[in-house]
Parts: C-alpha cells; structure tokens; sequence
C-alpha cells in the first residue's frame, strides 16, 4: 500500500494559516489534518467548524478532520457542509458507532473510527468491512509533539492482520510522534497513512521531511 501522508496543522502558525496549508501541499503531503478537540473529551481546545469553513478554499488537498470530541454524532453534519472529506470520531465517545458510520457515508464522506493508546483494539473488528480507515492513536490525544508511545505498534500490526484475513483493504492512520524515527515502524506494522505534525511544520525543510515519511 502507498504511504499518504496527512499533514497536522495544529503545528502551524495560526498567523499564516493559509501560507502553511500551500506550503503542506506544495511540500508533497497528501491530506490536511484537521485536529478538533474540546476540551472535555481531551484536556485542551483547538478550533472547530468556523475555521474549516474559512480555510478550506486555500487547499486543494482533502481534509481529514478527526474530532476528539464527546459528542461526535452532533458535529458531523456542520463538519461535512465545511468542507471536511473524512472524517473521524472515537469509538470511546460513542456507544452507536455504526450510526455515525452512516451518518458521514450518507453526506457523502469517508468515515474513520479512532482508539487512543489504552483502548482494546479489538473493539475496531466489528468495523472492519464498515469503516474506511482507522486510527490508531499513538501518543494520548491532546496535544502535538509529544513522544511516540511505542506499545502502540502491536494494535496496528494486530489491526492490519485481521483486515487481511478479511480481505478488507483498510485504511490505517496512525497519529502522534510520527517522524523519520518512527514512520518505517509504523509502516513495517501496516498503517499506511501517516498523520505529523511538529516534525513537517517545525521543519526548515518540510518537503524533505515529508519524503523521509513516505521512504
Ligand atoms: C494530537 C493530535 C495530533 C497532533 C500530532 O492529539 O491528534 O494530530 O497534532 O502532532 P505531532 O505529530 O507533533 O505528534
Ligand atoms: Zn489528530
């Protein structure tokens, strides 16, 4: 599987949010990630609808927009009309998720379905086959620039078993501590689409960090 790379601006400098999304996209990485977080359901606050809706002409690239949020379900629609391509929510936040499945495959996009560090990752199984991708948190969700927490490689290689013994072709995506320490790990386990944040945005050359993930 190709390695797609999903560059995370909570990194970028929120001054030149448009001049860091082209320099993302002229930089090789493949999709925007779009961290929303509430506060609650994690112990910070980024941004939400208004500001996706207000970015999103400045890229041509699709947004992957993953909500840490406790009340996924009622977010989906207004993400969806902002512009969101995929989106993912996180199985600790819902007892429906197969609902909220349908809900964004219903407006059209794709859905991910996304387990932090602790979380079983056999409670993902019943979603393969439904869900279009999943995320394997790999540092506690909150925060960028954290270290990569390493226990985290056995779910994907667990995860990436099963979807082949069901012959399901499953989007991995993994989140948090993604460098050029860690991405051939990741990607030796099987996630084959890379979220990274402070290691492309912190960079003085981010197209070369962005081939350093992909090779
Ligand atoms: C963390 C976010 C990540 C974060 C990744 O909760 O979901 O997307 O921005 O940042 P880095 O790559 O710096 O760990
Ligand atoms: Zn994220």
């Amino acid at each position: 599987m190709k390695t797609l790379v999903s560059a995370s601006i909570l990194s970028a400098d929120f001054g030149h949010l448009s001049d860091e999304l082209l320099r993302a996209e002229e930089s090789g990485c493949d999709m925007i990630h779009f961290d929303v977080m509430d506060g609650h359901f994690v112990p910070n606050i980024s941004y939400g609808v208004p500001v996706l809706k207000s970015i999103r002409k400045y890229s041509g690239l699709p947004f992957d927009v993953h909500l840490m949020i406790s009340d996924p379900n009622a977010y989906i629609e207004p993400f969806a009309k902002a512009g969101a391509d995929g989106i993912t929510f996180h199985l600790e936040a819902t007892a429906n998720p197969v609902g909220i499945i349908d809900k964004i495959h219903s407006l059209g996009l794709k859905a991910g379905v996304s387990v932090k560090p602790k979380t079983d990752v056999s409670l993902l199984y019943p979603l393969v086959g439904i869900m279009d991708m999943a995320l394997i948190m790999t540092v506690e969700p909150g925060f960028d620039g954290q270290g990569f927490i390493y226990e985290t490689l056995d779910k994907i290689k667990s995860l990436r078993e099963y979807a082949d013994s069901k012959s399901t072709d499953l989007d991995i995506e993994v989140d948090g501590g993604i460098s050029d320490k860690t991405a051939h790990l990741v990607r030796e386990a099987g996630a084959n689409v890379l979220v990274s944040g402070s290691y492309l945005f912190r960079a003085a050359d981010m197209a070369s960090n962005c081939k350093l993930l992909k090779d």
